[in-house]
């Protein structure tokens, strides 16, 4: 019993240190097991180590504190967001909104330290919450949110739940870890996810998020930790406060060594010398914000050298060595009046959103897709909702979701129509389990025959030009008596006669309304023509447009196999898919009396597509739609199809092509590829031979760089298609050397 009275100064050293750190262990082993529901020692090895502190504490009783873990219940752990003061300051920026106004910041820097004296280090402004890391001797002893900058929130327990924030610095072998240091960054919640965790909140019967920024706030926001701990929530370090045993030079460099010590550092910062440089890496992720994972509102630029960072010093408010660079918002509030629900081409019913009109990313957007009526309650929107609405630059607006604090209570849920809009059709899931509706009508719904008249008229079908969606949906409007075509088996009998009767539908000022005062008349599709009341006059004689209709329609008839295969709107059958069938099919009555095990033989065609293929030609009213084309004169076989093919320059050969190529439409170029054997494909992968690259290209040219693959602008692309992948392989050699 030597040591029951010792006092904690006389207990040796070593004990002492044994004893803290068995004491940091087992509570870091209880975390685990309680919170993260993720222990990597077994119940025997943890009751080890309890047992031998225990006995420690049994010889020197004075180490038997209230805080020993062998004085704790486990498995209660609570946030209790006490205000705690940050050691430094926590400053905020200021903004620059265009390159004019971060000349300005620069002209400033280089007025008080001269040129070629400071790098710019660039980084990406993460849209999160800002985070206060305290860390003692390698040691994560607390987590503060930002607060006022000067006092923050302690979410110790929620921060230990994120992976890769470490509980101990690694020691990186060469730097010890300092005595203290203070790591500022942003707790993020990533955008790919953000869907997937509404869909949990809203089954569960709670409210959901209205964007990822809200998610990640929410998220640390949880008294109970575990809550925390199923949310995938990052985190990117973005700067130091307060330090003890850690000189640093450069920021860059100091991001290094945190890297080191293990601590999730920004993958694309970049160190540049002039502000040119800086204005190309915010061009550039202007352009490529959705290739993060997490939202970015901008860039920050910040002087790297720390001595001179020193002197330059701070406002009261934000650092006059650095300055954020802010993109426009690619999210807006706006207020979702309704939801209602259209009719497809293939009779899929989708419910859309009817926005109040707002501006995001550049355009005006009012409707948004909403799928199904599964993901309108994913998302929990009501109507009447108050909503986010994301537009990531050229990409289909989304509702994020609603803005649930703002709700009035005049909110109320969507109910999917258990009838067609259109036709009044009772509408069937296709299979048991689909969450997709769809009306059954399929050779009469108004709709879905508008839709199909509207494709095959498209780009990748038939190309008439001169019969856009109006066009489209006037010709088989129902309304006054039966519509122009009953269905797309007419469409080649159409005469100038016939069209002359078409009556479209525009908005005008009559004489002496307002601006705003627009009304939607009548009039014929070949002309307006008014008679001296105003009432719409039949035009006597057919005018340009009708005859240019029927031209194009003559035109059509001689189009590819392909485009007319594509034009029948079979399930499945894309124009890629097209063009794969006809490589092994070159008559469109061979393919209807094929079977699915011959069409499914064919290279890129597989059972789906072919039992799709199968079942329309099974359709009576389908047969008649070739045989009233054949008739009215469209080529339905290749000429010289069965003549065998010469070997191509580009066989065998897999392309992406993204962005737009100078001379070529997205069809051209692909067409020009395929006509000398190569394969086009959609998406990149290690099987790619090569990607080319026009103006304004996608996350794939991203891609092909993150893979290595060869990249070929609208030089390497005249290369390749002139002399084949062996030259532009060299070409793009030569330009890398
Ligand atoms: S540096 C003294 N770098 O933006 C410098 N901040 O609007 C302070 N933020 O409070 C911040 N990404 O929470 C810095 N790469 C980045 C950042 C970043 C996001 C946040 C940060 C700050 C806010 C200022």
């Amino acid at each position: 019993m030597a040591g029951a009275t010792t006092g904690v100064d006389e207990i040796p050293a070593e004990v002492r240190e044994r004893a803290a750190t068995l004491a940091r262990e087992l509570e870091e082993h209880r975390f685990r097991y309680y919170v993260k529901d993720a222990p990597v020692v077994s119940d025997g090895e943890f009751d080890a180590l309890m047992r031998e502190l225990e006995a420690i504490e049994e010889e020197y009783p004075a180490l038997r504190t209230p805080d020993s873990p062998t004085q704790k219940v486990g498995g209660t752990y609570s946030t209790d967001f006490a205000s705690v003061d940050h050691l430094e300051r926590l400053l905020s920026l200021d903004n620059a909104m265009n390159e004019e106004e971060l000349d300005e910041w620069d002209d400033r820097l280089v007025r008080e330290l001269g040129t070629g004296t400071f790098h710019y280090l660039c980084e990406l402004k993460i849209d999160g919450l800002a985070i206060n890391l305290l860390y003692e001797n390698g040691h994560l002893v607390r987590a503060l949110t930002r607060g006022d900058g000067r006092t923050g929130e302690d979410v110790t327990p929620n921060i230990r739940t994120i992976a890769e924030i470490p509980s101990r610095l690694r020691d990186d072998g060469g730097h010890d870890v300092p005595e203290l240091v203070e790591i500022r960054g942003e707790v993020f919640f990533p955008i790919e996810k953000f869907d997937e965790l509404n869909e949990r909140l809203v089954a569960a019967g709670e409210k959901p998020f209205a964007n990822p920024r809200n998610a990640a706030a929410g998220s640390l926001r949880q008294k109970d930790p575990r809550v925390t701990a199923s949310r995938p929530l990052h985190m990117i370090v973005h700067g130091i406060g307060a330090r003890r045993g850690f000189e640093i030079d450069c920021q860059s460099h100091a991001y290094e060594r945190l890297h080191a010590w293990g601590l999730p550092t920004a993958r694309h910062n970049k160190v540049v010398d002039t502000i040119e440089e800086v204005k190309e890496f915010v061009r550039y992720f202007g352009d490529h914000r959705n290739s993060v994972e997490h939202e970015i509102d901008g860039i920050v630029i910040k002087v790297d050298e720390i001595p001179i960072q020193g002197r330059l010093g701070a406002t009261s408010k934000a650092p006059r060595w650095a300055i954020a660079f802010k993109y426009p918002p690619q999210e807006v509030n706006t207020k979702l009046l309704d939801i209602e629900v259209g009719v497809g081409r293939t009779g899929r019913v989708t419910p859309f959103a009817v926005m109040e009109p707002v501006t995001v990313a550049g355009s005006v957007v009012a409707r948004a897709t909403l799928h199904n009526q599964q993901v309108v309650k994913a998302k929990g929107v009501l109507i009447g909702d108050t909503i986010v609405l994301r537009k990531a630059g050229d990409v289909i607006p989304e509702i994020l979701g609603p803005v649930a604090d703002l709700r009035d209570g005049g909110e109320r849920e969507f109910v999917m129509p258990t009838t067609c809009p259109e036709c009044g059709t009772e509408l069937r899931a296709m299979k048991e389990g689909d969450i997709d509706l769809r009306c059954p009508n399929a050779r009469s719904c108004p709709a879905q025959l508008r839709e199909r008249i509207f494709y095959l008229a498209g780009r990748k079908a038939f190309d008439i030009e001169a019969l856009g969606y109006e066009t489209a949906a006037a010709l088989t409007r129902p309304a006054a008596g039966p519509s122009v075509l009953a269905t797309e088996a007419d469409l080649f009998d159409l005469t100038a006669e016939q069209l002359r009767d078409v009556q479209m539908w525009r908005k005008v000022n009559r004489k002496g309304a307002a601006e705003d005062e627009k009304e939607l008349v009548p009039y014929f599709w070949s002309k307006a023509t008014y008679d001296k009341e105003g009432n719409v006059k039949k035009p006597s004689e057919p005018k340009a447009n009708t005859l240019k209709l029927i031209e194009q329609l003559e035109k059509a008839k001689t189009q590819p196999l392909w485009r007319v295969l594509t034009a029948l709107c079979i399930r499945h059958v894309s124009d890629t898919t097209a063009r794969a069938i006809t490589g092994g099919f070159h008559d469109l009555d061979r393919l209807g009396a094929a079977s699915e095990e011959e069409i499914a033989a064919v290279d890129g065609v597989g059972p789906i597509i072919a039992g799709a293929v199968v079942e329309w030609f099974a359709e009576d009213w389908h047969r008649e739609i070739v045989d009233k084309w054949r008739t009215a004169g469209v080529r339905l076989a290749e000429e010289g199809a069965d003549e065998e093919k010469p070997p191509g320059l580009l066989d065998g050969i897999v392309t992406v092509v993204t962005g737009t190529l100078a001379g070529y439409t997205r069809d051209s170029s692909k067409e020009a590829l395929e006509q000398r054997g190569a394969k086009v494909t959609g998406s990149v992968s290690k099987k790619t031979d090569f990607v080319v690259v026009g103006d304004n290209p996608g996350s794939k040219y991203d891609k092909a760089v993150q893979l290595g693959l060869p990249i070929l602008d609208d030089e390497g692309f005249a290369v390749l298609l002139a002399d084949g992948a062996e030259a532009a392989l060299a070409w793009v050699a030569e330009r890398a050397g």
